[in-house]
């Protein structure tokens, strides 16, 4: 039996290894996907322990995205210029990082706003997230691309590093709110509004364009307060399961070479969801 994971701190509400397993039973594929508790601390041996059992690939999560880079033994590009691995392969030995989180969220978006390449997006945030889909909607090009967060420098930093070409400009979060109708798609990245409790928003989010896409790349709740409020304001909205779905399916194709049943995939996590 082959050996899947993913390593994270947390680990235990994860809903990659129910997603991953179902897979394997349903293509019949001979494996077994298994949550890991990993700390910080233990990062470095627990690699070295994977590698020795012989583990066939595995998921990286928070808070080792960043951390895991210097431990792999061959890295794709796009993950060295996004910096984060979420996704490992072992190749005969070799220890492979990839990054299907900014892939999955463009190949998820793709399902719902069939053309990227005429739209004015506006991303909200700047951490590892942020910049994931960043890069990668760069990549699949848009007509502009701006960024606007708290802490505007963590923004710039994002767009001088990016290393595809696009129109770009970086807004703090008074000047974000005050353009907001200039967009055609705003994409949500930042923990705000994630829990009932948290209530607080980034930005208000009033004077949408008409026909505008509001996406926000939290699954858990299903519909966050900004997706609530876009919704108010007459935007279509997309929560974060079409990214954590489609993640996960690129994550298999890597591991398996069959790009699976996505919407066999979303069954089972609304299932866990309750
Ligand atoms: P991740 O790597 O998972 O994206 P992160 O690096 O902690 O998480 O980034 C969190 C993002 O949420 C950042 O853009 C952060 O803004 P700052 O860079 O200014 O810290 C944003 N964020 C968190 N809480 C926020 C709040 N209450 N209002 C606005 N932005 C917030």
């Amino acid at each position: 039996k082959k050996l899947f994971a993913v390593i994270g701190d947390p680990i235990a509400h994860s809903m990659s290894p129910v997603m991953h397993n179902d897979l394997f039973q349903a293509y019949e594929i001979d494996a077994y996907y298994q949550p890991l508790h990993v700390k910080r601390e233990d990062l470095e041996v627990a690699i070295k322990g994977l590698k020795a059992i012989g583990i066939a690939g595995f998921n990286v999560t928070v808070p080792h995205k960043e951390a895991i880079i210097p431990l792999l033994d061959e890295l794709d590009p796009l993950a060295k210029s996004i910096g984060a691995v979420n996704t490992v392969v072992n190749e005969n030995g070799k220890l492979i990082g990839f990054n299907t989180d900014g892939s999955g969220y463009v190949r998820g978006l793709l399902e719902e706003l069939p053309s990227l390449q005429d739209k004015k997006v506006l991303v909200i945030g700047a951490g590892g997230a942020a910049r994931g889909i960043y890069f990668t909607m760069a990549q699949a090009g848009v007509v502009q691309l701006d960024i606007s967060n708290r802490t505007v420098s963590k923004a710039n930093v994002i767009v001088s590093e990016c290393p595809f070409d696009v129109q770009s400009e970086v807004l703090n979060m008074d000047e974000a709110e005050k353009n907001l109708g200039q967009y055609d798609l705003i994409i949500q990245t930042t923990l705000a509004g994630m829990a009932p409790n948290i209530q607080e928003l980034p930005i208000s989010i009033q004077h949408l364009k008409a026909g505008s896409f509001v996406s926000d790349i939290i699954y858990n709740p299903l519909e966050t307060t900004f997706l609530q409020e876009a919704k108010k304001n007459g935007a279509d909205i997309q929560n974060g399961l079409n990214m954590f779905v489609f993640q996960g399916a690129l994550a298999f194709e890597k591991w398996t070479g069959i790009f699976p049943d996505t919407k066999r995939m979303r069954k089972i996590v609304l299932s866990q969801l309750g």
